[in-house]
């Protein structure tokens, strides 16, 4: 998705918490020469408090209920194609798509997963990497397909599980990797695969 005209490629994040995830992919995007826009955030959660970056930095974001999950994508479909989104990063967002969605992007959504692909798909990755005593973890980036967490890997970082870790631990320093592979992967992804 090379752009001639020099455009750049819209991007919507999707986030359901914390959002530190969408933090650096909002500050990769202000750097110099870059060729992506975070034009806008959807959330699942109005309280969400990963939405505070989306004001700070004046990005579009919106709110779709899920007590319906159909007529939630429905919305979201209309949202995306309203803001000619190209491309979907989701940043801890906390529900799964379902086929119409993944299809209609295919090829065309990331996501962030805090383990070492295949293994340790779903959710409590940390609390099961401790309980089997692993050695190493980390966290991958991943094109999202029908089947969970599955996707082509775009990238991967492993760190090691500490003798004395515990998830609050473990979680925060593979957090601070997870941020710094995001922005990487992403704009592999740009420069190789579209
Ligand atoms: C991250 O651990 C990510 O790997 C997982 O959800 C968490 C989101 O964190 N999918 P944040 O909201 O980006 O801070």
């Amino acid at each position: 998705m090379e752009k001639l005209d020099g455009k750049k490629i819209k991007i919507c994040v999707f986030i359901s918490g914390r959002g530190t995830n969408l933090k650096s992919l909002i500050n990769f995007s202000k750097q110099k020469k870059n060729k992506i826009e975070i034009t806008l955030v959807i959330s699942n959660k109005r309280n969400a408090k990963g939405l505070y970056f989306a004001k700070k930095n004046n990005i579009k974001f919106t709110i779709v209920n899920y007590k319906n999950k159909k007529n939630a994508e429905t919305r979201i479909l209309k949202i995306l194609n309203q803001n000619h989104i190209e491309l979907i990063c989701l940043a801890g967002f906390m529900k799964i798509l379902s086929k119409r969605i993944i299809k209609k992007y295919k090829n065309k959504i990331l996501n962030i997963h805090p383990s070492l692909l295949p293994r340790y798909k779903g959710l409590n990755t940390h609390k099961r990497v401790i309980e089997n005593k692993e050695a190493f973890t980390g966290c991958t980036v991943h094109l999202v397909n029908s089947k969970l967490d599955s996707g082509k890997i775009i990238i991967q970082k492993k760190i090691k599980v500490l003798k004395k870790d515990n998830v609050k631990s473990l979680s925060k320093r593979l957090l601070k990797v997870e941020n710094q592979i995001y922005p990487k992967a992403l704009k592999k992804f740009i420069s190789t695969s579209l």
